[in-house]
């Protein structure tokens, strides 16, 4: 009997003791601290552990009590010796954190990939570069647009193709209005919004219903107009071979060819020489030895006359150019598909360009 009392007493005194010694070791849960309180308590020579033990010598009716609390405090032991444990790691954690502070200023790029421009970026810089040195001043208009600037105001008609359903993206918000389906009206707002002279480049994409390895449904093109007093073609075609020489090396040809856009008198088709063949004739030109690139011409009176420029004082010349086409040429790219579909490989090969 006296033997189970002096157990319980023990084990009762155990449990103070282990109550000073956890306040302590939680106060600064160092790893060594957290396992020396361990082996105090329940380790193999552990106070707990000879109080179990010393069960052994308890009579057989004493035992269940006695071994119930002594188990009871094992119990409150172990719970309390895993939240220390957690209790340990966090203060590991802190420590080194301590001794290799984290500098988030540090630069990363020796772990980040170097990024490069897109083609079109890349193509529309040189060309914007170019234009700033032939004395043109860059200007925007919307991508959503209504009918009179995209199509009433250059001079074409309601019964025009160019207006088909096919071609056109039409927006439910608004009669009237649709993705604009070239850079040509910005030279509507253009001349609505600035008195002439006018030497004007406005690059921006364009949309259209037409999509397979040469077109996609977004795109991007590259308009320039000058509006001034007597302008003739052969300022336009100084213009058009200057910076195509720039841009494709000083031996590129361009040539013009007669044709057809509502919002030009006369209009004409701007070839580029052949840039795989310098123009002896391949299958990328289709043994011509020539590349369309875009389409140009002389203002047409109809459109200074929606703009209310007086067409006896004022005369100019537009053109606009696919920028992508022409990136696919000076990049030597077949498929323009890729080029908008975001792959990380197709992309990254510019980044020699940047
Ligand atoms: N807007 C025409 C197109 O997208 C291209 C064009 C042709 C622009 C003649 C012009 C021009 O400024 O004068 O097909």
């Amino acid at each position: 009997m006296s033997e189970t009392l002096d157990l319980i007493k023990m084990t009762s005194d155990a449990a103070s003791e282990f109550e000073i010694a956890l306040g302590s070791v939680r106060a600064n849960p160092t790893p060594d601290a957290v396992e020396a309180l361990r082996l105090l308590f329940i380790g193999r020579k552990g106070k707990v552990t000879l109080l179990m033990e010393g069960l052994r010598h308890a009579s057989k009716e004493q035992r269940p009590i006695a071994g119930k609390t002594i188990n009871t405090l094992k119990q409150q032991i172990e719970e309390a010796m895993s939240s220390l444990k957690e209790a340990s790691a966090n203060w590991a954690l802190d420590e080194k954190l301590k001794q290799t502070p984290l500098d988030i200023s540090l630069p990363i790029d020796h772990m980040a990939p170097q990024g490069s421009l897109h083609p079109v970026s890349l193509m529309r810089r040189e060309l914007l570069r170019e234009f700033r040195r032939l004395g043109f001043s860059v200007f925007d208009g919307p991508e959503a647009d209504f009918d009179f600037y995209n199509f009433s105001a250059l001079n074409i008609p309601e019964y025009h193709p160019a207006r088909d359903m096919q071609d056109t993206f039409y927006l439910r918000e608004q009669p009237n209005l649709l993705l604009r389906t070239h850079t040509s009206n910005i030279q509507i707002h253009c001349m609505l919004n600035e008195r002439p002279p006018l030497r004007i480049v406005a690059p921006g994409r364009v949309f259209r219903c037409d999509s397979d390895p040469t077109h996609t449904p977004m795109f991007h093109q590259i308009e320039a107009f000058v509006v001034d007093k007597n302008i003739s073609f052969g300022h336009m075609k100084g213009v058009i071979d200057s910076f195509m020489k720039a841009i494709f090396g000083s031996s590129m040809k361009t040539r013009l060819r007669p044709s057809f856009f509502p919002f030009v008198e006369p209009g004409a088709e701007m070839d580029l020489q052949c840039v795989q063949c310098s123009g002896k004739g391949c299958r990328l030109c289709k043994n011509t030895g020539w590349l369309e690139v875009g389409g140009c011409g002389m203002i047409h009176p109809n459109v200074f006359e929606s703009v209310d420029y007086d067409t006896d004082t004022w005369s100019g010349f537009a053109f606009g150019f696919g920028i992508d086409r022409m990136a696919m040429l000076k990049y030597k790219l077949t498929d323009l598909r890729p080029m908008f579909e975001g792959s990380y490989s197709y992309l990254g090969q510019f980044s020699r360009y940047t």
